[in-house]
């Protein structure tokens, strides 16, 4: 008996769909198709946006129907579209946490109603175990050990003896923004030359970026080496601002920032970031698969982190990929 006859058309008006009149629909063997409640955080960034995309594509691909949701950047829009895909008894529900907590009742919900949550992007923190199924995403901590790590190498190929990092953070309390910072500190932390002036909430957006860098510039002027950004929206933002404040971003100030997109690895090939981390949003086809898994029955990977590698003025930059986000 599939059970998610029952609301389709009370979703049907409060729902974003992409789930092409999936719902009732069987294959051959008349086995009815799996759906998928997706809460995907907004639109903050291009990662964000080629996330979305990937996920949508690689839906279509496994033939699994899609309820996608956007939650405009509010865990309360997260939390309601969660309670909508337990209403309408989808088989799996996956979303991507916007901050690590706040989650304990709907996934208690969930758990109660019998469907498996995936974690994609970001983790959470719950007061009890086994009320997510695993994590598709980024290894984060590794992405900010990897910034620090290119960071000293570079300062050693200038010979600098003195390093002055201003750090603009993605959203508070994020898994991305605690682990990309505690990577990023602990490595650096072991060479006595670092010292980091101000960290500052950018909240992962461009427009963040700028003010954020603007205060920096004001509060500290010249005496910036690095900016660290943890996404490459909030570099993009902060790059105008170096140059409207009569400095060379790339030569007179250090720029490292993460995730790769296309526009970023523009501006690297240009010169004026020194380096990206790549995190990458492709986590479309190890969702499906997973899905499927549950759905079977079929234990899945607790932890499925993707590979990722570092761009960077180390390497010949005209020979990177077209980045495809
Ligand atoms: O959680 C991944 C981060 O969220 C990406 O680095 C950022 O661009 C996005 O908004």
């Amino acid at each position: 008996m599939k059970k998610r006859r029952i609301a389709g058309v009370i979703l049907a008006a409060v729902m974003v769909l992409s789930l092409a009149g999936c719902a009732e629909k069987a294959d051959e063997t008349g086995d009815s198709k799996l759906v998928l409640g997706f809460s995907q955080i907004g639109t903050e960034s291009a990662w964000r946006i080629g996330n979305t995309k990937d996920i949508e594509e690689q839906a279509g691909n496994f033939d699994i129907g899609l309820m996608l949701e956007n939650a405009n950047q509010k865990q309360e829009n997260q939390i309601a579209a969660i309670r909508r895909f337990i209403a309408y008894k989808v088989d799996v529900i996956a979303f991507s946490p916007i901050v690590e907590e706040g989650w304990d009742n709907v996934l208690k919900e969930a758990k109660e109603a019998g469907i498996p949550v995936i974690l994609v992007d970001r983790e959470l923190k719950t007061s009890q175990q086994g009320l997510t199924t695993c994590l598709i995403g980024a290894d984060f901590y590794k992405e900010g050990v990897m910034a620090a790590e290119y960071l000293i190498r570079k300062a050693d190929s200038l010979g600098l003896e003195h390093v002055n990092i201003v750090e603009i953070t993605g959203t508070q309390n994020s898994t991305p923004m605690v682990q990309r910072q505690a990577g990023f500190f602990d490595t650096i932390s072991e060479d006595p030359r670092m010292n980091v002036l101000e960290s500052i909430d950018g909240d992962f957006l461009k427009s963040r970026g700028a003010e954020c860098m603007r205060y920096l510039l004001d509060t500290y002027g010249d005496t910036i080496d690095v900016v660290y950004s943890h996404n490459d929206e909030m570099t993009l933002g902060a790059l105008p601002e170096i140059e409207k404040a009569d400095f060379v971003p790339g030569q007179d100030i250090i720029i490292i920032s993460i995730d790769g997109g296309q526009e970023a690895i523009n501006v690297l090939k240009e010169g004026k970031i020194n380096c990206v981390v790549e995190c990458t949003p492709k986590l479309g086809k190890a969702l499906m698969e997973t899905a499927l898994k549950l759905k079977a029955g079929e234990a899945v990977e607790p932890v499925i982190h993707p590979e990722e590698e570092v761009f960077s003025d180390e390497q010949d930059t005209s020979l990177i990929a077209p980045r495809g986000y």
